[in-house]
């Protein structure tokens, strides 16, 4: 997730209008920015790593010529932040730049190819591609509007550039697929273009929407919009009545709830995790004879997952530890042979590096999975597997839990073919499987988070939850318990329902809250007795259940439905969503901020 923005104005001062637009859109991502301007068909590039301000401070982003800019704030997926990296990347004859916010997924075939036809590439990012496709079709004689409509027609992933081409300096060209992309105008004085509208929202709230596979030519003459079969679609601008705080979570009250709705669309970028890195991966995998993954927080309950799936998938063996216990657990039994596969979202979570270091003395072998990439975990590690959730803001882990259990389950379904445990056909069967899931994971935002935030009121003032499933989904309850207490104050914990019989039923008294993960898998018989024994003490249930599920719905005094998902494999992961819209909702309702639970940061850096 990136951020860009784009303006032509009729008053000057562009530098300065794209460095505050580039601010407003800091929360988007932030490890290195840049901008680009067209004067007397002449184009300017500044850009570097590092903070907005940092970067301004050195380059002077507001000094640069011209009427019209394009600017970008990274959060890096492919390549490292560095100044190579950063956005606008160019041409090979400095006629065009472009900012981009995605990820082409094909940028390996078509950069193959426009080496082969003499393109020098400069950086390591899929976006490189994009200028290159530009200038050839510019090359074949096509202008402007039409070298970029064909060039994104041979763009796979998802998108939303803009293009500043130095032969046209008083216009933009955007486009967008899968990927947010706004415009903005005021009478003949501005038009924008922003990833999200509180860019230029302090100069204008007339915005105008751009759709997937629509092309855009921005000037202060007006916006043209064409398909992608150069068909032009008429657009009206809308009065958006938003604060720029409110636009800046895209609407929604907090970050989390944000965050909790991106899922399907960062679960969705997840799984084009190129199938190279997963081989990559799976090579280390089998050729160890010991597999720890290491963690904290709900990072730590995605190794968990990560435990079940290896086994049930790849049949193979392996443990989660806990970071900061690594190295009191390892000390004996850790040597060349084993891989550690250490996940965090941050990838500066001190626990999770110390552990990362000290299996590395030892020999072994490091997988990292993270979200941010340059991290210091992702640097010391032998292969990173990368998340595609963009920057979590809030403090809760609610989106980057779900990408990480997404590629842990790609990692797995792949190690699972290259053993041999399942045939070609099998493992497309279980990517089709794991590709529904972004699909069902929309379906319980829309339908089921009406039912979560209803039954907030009869829980909110508890002082004790209990979370229980069985299997996998034991992990999951983990992980909700941890949702709970962090954000809600209530103390909350998760457990395997099997277990719960072995001391936590002695809490058990009338009005007791438990929260049972019951989806209908292999478990679904013995979860049903673990309810009837705590029910027969007085508990109340509250079942996070499939749809259609009479039976627990009939012995449950509150139900979370999520859509009908018997034959999907993967199944259990939706399971957290409504425990994440649960612990949300019920912090709302204690009137806590969600964003900035108490005591907590969003990276534990210090041991
Ligand atoms: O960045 P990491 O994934 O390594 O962070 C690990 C934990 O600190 C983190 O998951 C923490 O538990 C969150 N507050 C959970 O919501």
């Amino acid at each position: 997730m990136c951020g860009i923005v784009g303006v032509i104005t009729a008053e000057g001062g562009v530098g300065d209008v794209l460095s505050k637009a580039l601010k407003r859109l800091e929360y988007r991502g932030y490890d290195s920015v840049g901008v680009a301007t067209v004067n007397e068909n002449k184009l300017y590039i500044k850009k570097d790593k590092g903070k907005i301000d940092e970067v301004n401070e050195r380059l002077n982003l507001t000094d640069v010529p011209g009427r019209t800019g394009i600017g970008h704030t990274r959060w890096a997926t492919h390549g490292v932040p560095s100044k190579r990296n950063s956005h606008p990347h160019g041409d090979c004859k400095n006629r065009l730049a472009v900012v981009h916010n995605g990820i082409i997924e094909n940028y390996s075939e078509l950069k193959e190819r426009l080496t082969r036809n003499g393109h020098i590439f400069l950086s390591d990012t899929d976006t490189e591609v994009i200028p290159h496709l530009i200038e050839e079709k510019l090359n074949s004689g096509l202008t402007g509007f039409h070298a970029v409509l064909e060039a994104v027609k041979e763009l796979k992933g998802s998108y939303a550039i803009a293009v500043l081409i130095a032969d046209h300096p008083d216009k933009i060209y955007v486009a967008r697929n899968e990927s947010p992309l706004v415009i903005g105008v005021k009478n003949k004085n501005y038009v924008f273009c922003a990833s999200d509208i509180p860019a230029f929202l302090p100069i204008t709230n007339q915005v105008i929407f751009l759709y997937d596979g629509e092309v855009a030519e921005l000037s202060l003459e007006g916006v043209v919009i064409r398909n992608l079969n150069g068909e032009v679609v008429e657009r009206e601008v809308l009065e958006v009545d938003l604060t720029p705080e409110m636009a800046k979570k895209g609407g929604f009250p907090h970050f989390m709830l944000k965050e909790i709705f991106e899922q399907p669309k960062a679960l969705k970028n997840t799984l084009r995790i190129d199938e190279r890195k997963l081989i990559e991966v799976c090579k280390i995998l089998s050729e160890s004879n010991r597999i720890v993954f290491t963690s904290a927080g709900t990072s730590f309950y995605a190794g968990l997952c990560g435990k079940y799936f290896l086994a049930n998938i790849s049949r193979t063996g392996s443990e989660a530890v806990i970071s900061s216990e690594f190295d009191e657990i390892m000390k004996n039994i850790i040597d060349e042979r084993t891989t550690v596969v250490a996940i965090s979202q941050s990838g500066e979570t001190s626990d999770t590096i110390s552990a990362a270091k000290y299996a590395k003395r030892f020999g072994a072998k490091i997988i990292s999975i993270s979200n941010t990439v340059g991290s210091s975990l992702t640097r010391l590690a032998d292969a990173t597997v990368y998340t595609q959730a963009g920057p979590e803001i809030g403090v809760a882990a609610t989106k980057t839990f779900l990408v990480q259990l997404g590629a842990l389950s790609l990692i797995s379904s792949k190690l699972a073919e290259f053993k041999g445990v399942i045939t070609r056909d099998e493992y497309k069967t279980l990517l089709n499987d794991l590709n529904t899931i972004p699909e069902i994971i929309q379906l319980i935002l829309d339908k089921t988070e009406g039912e979560v935030k209803a039954s907030t009121e009869a829980y909110y003032n508890s002082t004790s939850i209990l979370y229980l499933g069985r299997g996998i989904s034991s992990a999951v309850a983990m992980e909700g318990a941890l949702k709970l207490k962090e954000i809600s104050y209530i103390h909350a914990e998760g457990y395997a329902a099997g277990e719960s019989k072995h001391g936590p039923i002695a809490l058990i008294s009338t009005g007791f809250p438990v929260v049972f993960v019951a989806p209908m898998d292999s478990t679904h018989n013995k979860i049903i007795g673990n309810i009837m024994e705590m029910k027969s003490r007085g508990a109340r249930i509250i079942s996070v259940i499939e749809e259609g599920d009479e039976e627990i719905k009939s012995i449950s005094d509150t139900v979370f439905r999520v859509p009908k998902t018997s034959d999907n494999f993967f199944k259990q992961i939706v399971y957290i969503v409504p425990l994440q819209l649960f612990a949300y909702y019920i912090a709302v309702r204690k009137g806590l901020d969600p964003d900035k639970p108490r005591n907590l940061a969003k990276a534990v850096t210090v041991a």
